[in-house]
């Protein structure tokens, strides 16, 4: 087995990936796909935690919580990547791999609860952690979480795993003209307000100097491309 550029990861996937082509909820082909490519990539050598967003089944900030309070609908985004968790999970170990669900608020008749020790435990271990609920507080996305569970497990590198193939100067789905970076630095990404992730997120990885990989995760294969250091996406890293 060759040396992988990353071997130790945190993949954040968002909720509307799950979603494939559809407006809302889960697409079966899809979440499959991507937990071959995640299966592949733990075949290489990969050590990979998870964390998976909730916006393909609901969205603190979006326009079906209009007039909702903030914290409570931010609580039914939680809620929402806990029951994507558990799909990714089920589709996961269909692939032959061991997982465990570690949720930030504790529902424990339905996932463990995050511990941290617990978490590097069943990484040592071999196991895939699906990281939900985000980090357990409103008003936090899970970007954010992504960044601080990145830290926390000590990972190399916090993958992005988007419907594009990289962070682009303006959005490639509307302008067909847009240019993709190969690398940017952090403060690139805040000054030109590139959606990367959000603020909160970028301003932790730069202060703990963990780059940050944007990548398709639509095509088969570039999970693995990505931990073999093969020129897959945009990185983000450096002053
Ligand atoms: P090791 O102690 O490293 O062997 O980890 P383990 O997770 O295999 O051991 P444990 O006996 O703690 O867990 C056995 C099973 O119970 C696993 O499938 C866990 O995901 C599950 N489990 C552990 N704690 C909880 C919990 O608080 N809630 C739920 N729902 N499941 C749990």
């Amino acid at each position: 087995m060759g040396k992988l550029r990353f071997s130790q990861v945190l993949l954040k996937i968002s909720g509307e990936a799950l979603a494939g082509g559809k407006d809302f909820g889960l697409d079966g082909e899809t979440i499959s796909a991507f937990c071959k490519d995640i299966a592949q990539a733990a075949a290489i050598g990969g050590r990979i935690s998870l964390v998976i967003g909730g916006g393909n089944i609901f969205r603190g900030v979006s326009e079906q919580a209009a007039g909702m309070d903030r914290a409570s609908a931010d609580y039914m985004g939680m809620l929402a990547t806990v029951m994507n968790a558990l799909a990714v999970q089920d589709a996961l170990e269909k692939q032959g791999l061991t997982t465990r669900v570690m949720s930030a608020i504790d529902m424990k008749e339905v996932c463990e609860p995050y511990i941290r020790r617990r978490a590097d435990r069943h990484l040592e271990k071999g196991r895939v952690v699906i990281c939900a609920a985000g980090i357990g507080s409103p008003y936090f996305t899970t970007d954010t979480a992504a960044a601080l569970r990145a830290m926390e497990l000590k990972t190399e590198a916090i993958l992005k795993g988007t419907k594009v193939n990289g962070v682009y100067d303006k959005d490639p789905v509307k302008h067909p003209d847009a240019v993709m970076y190969s690398s940017l630095t952090y403060m690139e990404v805040l000054e030109k307000r590139l959606k990367v992730m959000d603020s909160t997120a970028i301003s932790l990885a730069m202060d703990n100097k963990m780059p940050i990989v944007v990548f398709n995760m639509f095509v088969a294969g570039n999970l693995s491309r990505v931990l073999k250091g093969e020129n897959v996406g945009t990185i983000v890293q450096g002053g």
